[in-house]
Order: C-alpha cells, then sequence, then structure tokens
C-alpha cells in the first residue's frame, strides 16, 4: 500500500494528530499512569505518516533542545509521542517515522545525539532500533520546579556518540 509521508510544524499540524493521540492514549487511561500528571513540552516538528484512504495512521514527535549533559551544553534532538494507530500497527510505520526523525535531526547538523523516554513494555522495540539505555540521571522542569525525571526510561541514539551515563538536564519541560 502506498503511504504519505510528511514533516510538519508541530503547533500547526497538531489538529491532524490529535485525534490519534486521543484514540491511543485516552485521558481516563493516561490519568491513572505514574506520569499521567507530567506537563509535556509540545513537539518542534510531527513526523505524519498517512494511509492515503485511511487518515493517519502514525506520529512521532521531534524536539530540538540545548541541554546540560555533565553541565555542558548540548543541543539534542528529542522524540516523543510515538504512536501508530492499532488497526495499522507491525505495517513498519512506526520504524518508518523514527528513521525519518533521526534522518532531520541528522541534517539539523548541531543535534549531538537523539533521547527519548520510554516504558519497560517498549525497551526491546527501541533496543532492536539502535537506541540504548542512558543509565543516568535526568532532570527536567515542571510548573513547580525542578524534578528528577524518572518517569519513564531514557534511550539515546547515536547521531554523533550519544552519552551513556552521567547527568542530563532537560533545561525545560520532558517530552
Ligand atoms: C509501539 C508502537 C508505536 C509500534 O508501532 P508500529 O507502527 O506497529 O511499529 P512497526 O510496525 O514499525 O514495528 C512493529 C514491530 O515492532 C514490534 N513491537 C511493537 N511493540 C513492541 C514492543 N513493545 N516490544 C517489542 N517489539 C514491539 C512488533 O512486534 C513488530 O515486529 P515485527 O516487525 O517483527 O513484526 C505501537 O505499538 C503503539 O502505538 N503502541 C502504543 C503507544 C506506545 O507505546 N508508544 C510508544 C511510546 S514510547
Amino acid at each position: 500500500m502506498s503511504i504519505e509521508i510528511d514533516i510538519l510544524n508541530g503547533d500547526a499540524s497538531w489538529p491532524i494528530a490529535e485525534p490519534l493521540f486521543k484514540a491511543v492514549y485516552p485521558r481516563d487511561v493516561v490519568e491513572k499512569l505514574p506520569w499521567g500528571h507530567i506537563k509535556w513540552a509540545n513537539p518542534d516538528l510531527r513526523v505524519l505518516i498517512a494511509e492515503p484512504s485511511g487518515g493517519l495512521a502514525s506520529h512521532v514527535g521531534i524536539y530540538f533542545r540545548t541541554i546540560t549533559w555533565n553541565g555542558h551544553k548540548m543541543h539534542v534532538g528529542g522524540i516523543g509521542g510515538v504512536c501508530t494507530r492499532e488497526d495499522c500497527r507491525g505495517r513498519g510505520y512506526a520504524t518508518l517515522a523514527l528513521e525519518a526523525a533521526t534522518q532531520t535531526m541528522r541534517a539539523n547538523e548541531a543535534a549531538r545525539f537523539a533521547l527519548l523516554f520510554c516504558e519497560p513494555h517498549n525497551f526491546p522495540f527501541y533496543q532492536a532500533r539502535n537506541w540504548h539505555p542512558f543509565t543516568g540521571e535526568v532532570y527536567a522542569e515542571q510548573p513547580e520546579g525542578r524534578i528528577l525525571f524518572d518517569h519513564t526510561a531514557p534511550f539515546v541514539f547515536d547521531l554523533g556518540r550519544a552519552p551513556r551515563q552521567g547527568t542530563i538536564d532537560l533545561c525545560g519541560l520532558p517530552w
């Protein structure tokens, strides 16, 4: 089946992504999760995969952020909001969208590595796609102040060489 793949401005394309998010992450389910109360950043860009007949099938959010790692400033690319509509899973769409996202970060030469956060049941999915656990600590901002962000687990992807340990400060809201 032919598909369409677009990379669009994050805010402008939210109305396209919103129905998929509501289907994959229903509010009443999310509220009960350990990260249900977290305030998230909005993506700068979105990778959107659509089936011409069936609408939006898969989504990956891209974030650009200057973080610190062990106190050193670094520009990185973030990945968040990875989701595929239930009836479209297993067709390689999330894999394709992740590749498009990391290619976009490569094109943005200043991004040193990519960083995402996920739950344990998705560790094998990302590890099979060359993402590596970051075993250090991650801090982030929330409306109440700076917090240790350990609600989901950090994984890194080598654009250049990504750190595997140490202390990362996201210097803003998490994604
Ligand atoms: C995880 C998710 C994005 C995968 O989307 P997808 O478009 O089906 O992914 P792909 O088709 O590219 O890859 C599917 C492959 O990954 C495997 N896979 C999917 N979820 C997996 C998991 N949690 N652990 C290990 N493998 C997994 C599938 O078995 C399939 O393997 P195959 O190619 O050998 O058949 C999708 O299942 C989803 O939206 N889940 C709910 C939301 C979520 O958990 N998102 C991740 C947030 S970090």
